[in-house]
């Protein structure tokens, strides 16, 4: 690991981890989402070793082994750490940085792995030099982010060159058709709701969703599936958590309505914001979560 560029840092004792508290003022972040994901993060802090490899595989089934193994990296936005932990399997070293309290469930979490630091910051204050990191990655953090194509250059500006960056975005349903578009435009309407409500309504709100709405459409994707009906499966909104648990779905389902913002990119307008901030050789996933890409620092 490499010493911190910025100074102005308090310690927290969170035993056995530290996590170093950086305080500088941010503008490129939006409050009221960071203490959402505080409280979000502090009710659902535990996954399993089996949660973490389901959901990680398909996150980083576009990172070569060998962008991974003895690395130093970065995780941006790491809320609970899980990815920090899928990662720190691999990699020499990871640091992790999050502005919301999920840093505290980060450091139960990350409690058995020595070689992961834990810091609260944000992207407008990443504590570390330019040209670090052999591998920087944000999963389901930017699109929460005012200002995303700004926050994307102030993760890549971390990467050294010849590095990567791994990001997911939400994707637009660009490759969905009239029914899932349909189902979106109402859901965010009602995500505008969710999102207003008291911690308590809002969590209870949302495992509703998850049991009223999620489960039976996985329930009927996992149907269709056994009777051989594959490609309808595929079709069926939220089948992709056919191969997720019920404590996945709750957090996601809380993640996807309780959350004042977020933003939604096409393929197209990734690929433009990852070449802006100076990347080449841009990979899309095209497997599920949409969209998920990779890029090399010039
Ligand atoms: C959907 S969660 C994703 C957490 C983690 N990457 C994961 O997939 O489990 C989004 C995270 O982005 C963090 N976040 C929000 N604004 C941020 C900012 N300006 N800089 C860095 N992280 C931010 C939130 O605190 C939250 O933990």
């Amino acid at each position: 690991m490499k010493p911190f560029k910025n100074v102005n840092y308090t310690v927290y004792d969170s035993s056995p981890k530290e996590i170093f508290v950086f305080h500088e003022d941010q503008q490129n972040i939006d409050e009221k989402t960071v203490a959402s994901f505080g409280d979000e993060w502090t009710t659902f802090s535990s996954f399993s070793d089996e949660e973490i490899k389901i959901a990680g595989d398909q996150y980083f089934d576009i990172v070569a082994d060998d962008l991974l193994n003895n690395k130093y990296v970065l995780d941006v936005g790491c809320g609970t750490g899980r990815w920090t932990k899928y990662v720190a399997e691999k990699a020499a070293f990871v640091e992790c940085i999050d502005p919301s309290d999920a840093v505290f469930s980060a450091a139960k979490l990350l409690k058995d792995c020595p070689n992961t630091r834990i810091s609260k910051a944000g992207v407008d204050n990443i504590p570390f030099e330019d040209d670090t990191f052999d591998l920087v990655f944000s999963l389901g953090v930017l699109h929460h982010i005012p200002d995303t194509l700004q926050a994307m250059k102030s993760c890549v500006k971390k990467v050294k060159p010849g590095g990567s960056f791994l990001v997911y975005l939400y994707y637009n349903f660009e490759n969905r058709g009239f029914l899932f578009k349909s189902l979106f435009f109402f859901s965010n309407i009602l995500r505008r709701f969710i999102s207003s409500l008291p911690k308590f309504f809002k969590t209870k709100t949302c495992w509703l969703i998850a049991v009223l709405v999620y489960m039976p459409f996985v329930l009927l994707s996992k149907g269709l599936r056994k009777i051989g009906l594959k490609k309808l499966a595929n079709k069926m909104p939220l089948s992709y958590y056919t191969s997720h648990s019920f404590n996945i779905i709750k957090n996601d389902a809380l993640d996807r309505f309780g959350t004042p913002l977020e933003q939604r990119f096409s393929r197209k307008e990734i690929t433009e914001m990852m070449v802006k901030s100076g990347l080449s050789e841009i990979i899309i996933s095209d497997n599920e979560p949409y969209w998920h890409a990779i890029g090399k620092r010039q």
